[in-house]
């Protein structure tokens, strides 16, 4: 049931007032200055926050997103709605132009979290949603069928991202290494935007930036050709974050095809989560302990844990044992700091505690967390998480992210999506899947089914 904007009061109002004012008409930015268009994951967690109390403005947000599908199914992580000079890279620096038709965008995607967020929108009242979401099933199906053919040609399994920001965890210690490879020669001489508006110890570094845009270049000279970017990318990672969500997002687009009768993206979704399920366990380290990122280039893991790891249990079962380590694990990550849940190992050398996504906490990421270990019986876990969340909002409003050590808000005021979790959290503690009656349920077992059966 939704509550109307006057119901709301306290901290739930303010969020809701954020997100009007971030809302630019069908679609949302994340922060206005700092991100002044629309971006792929911001948007779709952002529904969420609409739906509490505006269903049909949370169905536009998805809506406006897929509607930028390029034609070989992958959904851009940027939408250049309008013209707006205050953000690089923009449109001339992607050069997808003509791939792109009319908005231009970048040109790589962004963790597929739209199928989860569209299932749960479509659970709320399933009579009332049925035909919004049947047209964006197919959408989904496509864009979950680019991953695997665009980013896993080999069929291995696991998903690769060409770029740190396609895992929209920008500059995770984890790209250190690969992006070591990345030649930047000739890179240089263009303005960052992004430190005229953040303090610059909140955000990559320049190193980090060269890279990032030798990255851009490499795809645009080769217009963004799947085929080239697989075989010759300098850069080609599988890592825990992209791959869990992708996993997520297939088995909720399996319970959303069966209750809406569409039995053959259902059966191309069953196949794809067979293919991502098995792959998974690539990602596994026996050495760290977790899952952990694996450079595909030189099949070699990554050397430390991220907030990433944990999304292994939003994905889908995991095995009791790991299952217990990890939410051990976990619990001790969360004892070294005040609050959680950082982005990076605390213990680890290469933790950041403001550094973007070197040690800050993000609200979407704790909401992903506690969702997965509540599907795995870890309900106290998921309930410090949750407070932990809410009490960083309460001290530093709603930032982008923040310091685990002290609680301090960093990178952009008055988020989209730091709202929208606060908001969704608050009037959703529990998951709410369509029923396992109503999904007829072949779909993978063991996440939000178990609950309901
Ligand atoms: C940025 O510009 O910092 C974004 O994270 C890229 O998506």
């Amino acid at each position: 049931m939704s509550l109307s904007f006057d119901q709301l009061h306290g901290t739930n109002k303010r969020a809701a007032e954020i997100l009007l004012g971030n809302d630019r008409g069908g679609y949302t930015v994340p922060s206005a200055k700092l991100y002044p268009f629309q971006w792929n994951w911001d948007s779709a967690l952002v529904a969420l926050g609409f739906s509490v109390f505006d269903p049909d403005r949370a169905w536009q947000e998805v809506e406006s997103l897929l509607s930028a599908q390029w034609d070989n199914g992958m959904v851009p992580h940027i939408i250049f709605w309008k013209e707006e000079k205050s953000y690089f890279p923009g449109p001339e620096q992607w050069g997808t132009t003509d791939i792109a038709k009319a908005p231009p965008t970048s040109g790589i995607t962004q963790p597929p979290v739209a199928a989860t967020v569209i299932e749960r929108l479509l659970a709320e009242d399933i009579d009332a949603h049925r035909d919004r979401a049947a047209k964006l099933l197919p959408k989904l199906d496509r864009w979950h069928q680019w991953f695997l053919d665009a980013r896993d040609p080999d069929g291995r399994g696991v998903v690769a991202i060409m770029h740190p920001w396609e895992s929209g965890r920008d500059n995770l210690p984890d790209w250190d290494r690969p992006l070591s490879f990345v030649d930047t020669t000739g890179i240089g001489g263009y303005h960052r935007r992004d430190t005229d508006i953040v303090n610059k110890d909140e955000r990559p570094k320049n190193n980090d930036y060269d890279h990032y845009m030798a990255l851009v270049r490499f795809g645009r000279d080769c217009n963004w050709n799947t085929d080239i970017i697989a075989r010759d990318c300098p850069f080609w990672v599988a890592e825990p974050g992209m791959n869990a969500i992708l996993r997520r997002a297939e088995s909720d687009l399996i319970r959303m095809a069966r209750c809406l009768g569409n039995d053959d993206i259902a059966a191309r979704a069953t196949a794809r989560f067979a293919r991502l399920d098995a792959g998974f366990e690539l990602l596994w380290s026996e050495t760290v302990g977790g899952y952990v990122t694996l450079d595909l280039r030189r099949g070699e893991h990554a050397i430390g844990l991220t907030s990433g790891s944990w999304l292994a249990m939003f994905a889908g079962p995991v095995e009791p044992a790991r299952a217990t380590t990890m939410a051990s694990t976990l619990t001790h990550w969360l004892d070294q700091v005040e609050h959680g849940v950082p982005s990076f190992d605390p213990a680890h050398e290469l933790f950041d505690s403001i550094r973007y996504w070197r040690g800050p906490v993000w609200a979407m990421i704790n909401w992903m967390i506690a969702t997965g270990l509540i599907e795995h019986g870890e309900t106290d876990l998921a309930e410090r998480i949750r407070r932990d969340t809410q009490s960083l909002i309460d001290q530093s409003d709603f930032r982008e992210y923040f310091c685990p050590v002290t609680g301090r808000g960093g990178g952009g005021t008055d988020f989209s999506w730091t709202a929208s979790m606060s908001l969704y959290w608050a009037a959703r503690p529990e998951t709410l899947p369509i029923p396992a009656h109503l999904s007829q349920s072949t779909a993978p077992t063991g996440t939000a089914d178990q609950e309901n059966t």
